[in-house]
């Protein structure tokens, strides 16, 4: 296959919910293409449905219209090709950081060996070298979601899907998570779809970002982010991303007015 063959192909994707009180319309018709290797954030406001297209590309939710491929093939239900990182937090309480790093891999059949080097690498990326032997319980919040990406990059899936991640992190630890994730992106190369409300971190991280109409929401704009890679914090500070701010502020307030 090409390099830059798609990888992640949402056609046609809608979601009604049926409930005793009637129809929502969690997600309009929308389409998109996510090619290989791509970081794309997904901004919109609160009840638009950006956790429907994630829950539905997870295969945690079945769509009402359309179709989700990936790598050409239709996703029918959960799998490991596919890693989840949540806002709240979804370790394992009862084994260690290292035994959570490396769960999903002896069903593989790795070997002890094997697996002890899968978590050395990544306790290293996250920089929590120290931790290997802590359970959840003993974690800040910040730490636990790093071992969270750890663990979902630790079973090599082909695309990593995050929901507001870092949503539940206080604003410093939440920055320094971003460059976290970015060095291990960088490092992996896996494609990736992030879902956020925050206009800062959907720019600093992505390739483009994609944002979404008020409820019941669809594709409203891609936006391409041409900052530099690899990103520095400071990067915040420039006149370019100022510029991407300002773009993305002025359309997420045309949206908003629209639902007062
Ligand atoms: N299981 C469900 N049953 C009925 N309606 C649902 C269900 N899940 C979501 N919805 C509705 O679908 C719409 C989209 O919800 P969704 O959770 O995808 O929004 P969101 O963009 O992720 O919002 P937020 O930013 O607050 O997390 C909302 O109106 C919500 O009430
Ligand atoms: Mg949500």
């Amino acid at each position: 296959m090409a390099a830059n063959a798609p990888k992640l192909e949402i056609k046609d994707v809608g979601k009604v919910f049926k409930t005793k009180k009637g129809e929502t319309t969690a997600l309009e018709k929308t389409s998109f293409t996510i090619s290989d290797g791509e970081f794309v954030t997904i901004l919109g406001p609160s009840g638009c449905g950006k956790s429907t297209v994630l829950r539905i590309v997870a295969g945690l939710e079945e769509a009402t219209s359309g179709q989700v491929l990936l790598d050409g093939l239709e996703i029918n239900g959960p799998g490991p090709d596919r890693g989840m990182v949540f806002q709240s937090y979804t370790l394992f309480p009862w084994l260690t950081v290292k035994e959570n790093i490396v769960f999903g891999l002896k069903l593989k059949g790795l070997s002890q060996k094997e697996r002890d080097d899968v978590a050395g690498h990544y306790l290293q990326l996250i920089g929590l070298e120290q931790f290997g032997g802590h359970y959840p319980i003993q974690l800040s919040g910040g730490m636990k979601q790093r071992v969270a990406i750890a663990r979902a990059l630790a079973n090599d899936p082909k695309i990593l899907l995050m929901d507001e991640p870092f949503g539940a992190l206080d604003a410093q630890t939440r920055n320094i998570m971003q460059e976290v994730l970015l060095k291990a992106w960088e490092e992996s190369k896996k494609t990736i779809l992030f879902i956020t409300h925050d206009v800062d971190e959907s720019i600093f991280l992505a390739d483009s970002v994609y944002l979404m109409t008020a409820r019941p929401g669809r594709l409203k704009k891609k936006v391409p982010i041409s900052l530099e890679r690899p990103r520095e914090f400071s990067v915040k500070g420039t006149p370019e991303f100022a510029k991407y701010k300002e773009e993305l502020l002025y359309l997420i307030r045309e949206e908003s007015l629209k639902s007062v």
